[in-house]
């Protein structure tokens, strides 16, 4: 059943995209630094306000379908970056994530912490057997991130597409449940 996403941490929380966003969100999204090795390319400004808008309306659980969601810090109340989530159509119980943090707030713990409130999440309340991601091999921060936080690296495709015009080899990091088991608690304590 489709629901609003609701994950609050210590010192984040994430929740759909809103149109009060639109300035945090734009700064970094329009940042080339930021879109390099990401499914998105930098976006106008209107882009940024219709792409919001389309997020905003979506719920967590529909098969297939990538949703965006926004991270803000419970201090300040503004956005400092978004993460996506996505359930397979074809095995519901498989979820992809990605996460991007703001240049402004990044290297401070803020993506680990992200990554340990969707993990406990999508494992502990959702029942999902399986989580990976893909990233390009010269992704140094997200390869850091994704070790950082116990992820298993299981696979290495070699020149296996072109990405913005340039051939890319990609990692893949997964972490299925009973992996998580056996990490959490040391990576909660840890934190
Ligand atoms: C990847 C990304 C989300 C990391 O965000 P962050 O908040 O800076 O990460 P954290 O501060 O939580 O750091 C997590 C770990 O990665 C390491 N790390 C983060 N950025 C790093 C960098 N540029 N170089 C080397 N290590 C880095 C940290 O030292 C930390 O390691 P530790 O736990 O062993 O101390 C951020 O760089 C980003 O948004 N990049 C652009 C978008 C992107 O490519 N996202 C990934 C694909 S979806």
């Amino acid at each position: 059943m489709s629901e609003k996403l609701h994950i609050t941490t210590e010192r984040l929380t994430i929740r759909n995209l809103k149109p009060n966003d639109l300035e945090q969100f734009h700064e970094y999204r329009s940042n080339p630094d930021v879109t390099r090795f990401q499914g998105f390319d930098v976006m106008t400004l209107k882009e940024s306000e219709e792409f919001i808008i389309s997020m905003n309306r979506k719920s967590y659980g529909n098969p297939g379908e990538w949703v965006q969601y926004g991270i803000e810090n419970n201090e300040s109340k503004k956005l400092i970056g978004d993460c996506a989530i996505r359930l397979l159509e074809e095995d519901q119980v498989v979820a992809e994530i990605g996460i991007t943090i703001s240049p402004l707030h990044q290297k401070n713990g803020f993506a680990k912490e992200v990554m340990i409130g969707i993990l406990k999440f999508l494992f502990d309340e959702k029942g999902i057997r399986r989580v990976v991601e893909l990233t390009d091999v010269q992704n140094i921060a997200s390869v850091k991130l994704l070790k950082s936080c116990g992820f298993r690296q299981e696979g290495h495709f070699i020149d296996n597409r072109y990405f913005k015009g340039e051939l890319c080899s990609e990692y893949q990091f997964a972490m299925l449940k009973e992996e998580w088991d056996k990490i959490k608690q040391d990576l909660m304590d840890k934190f």
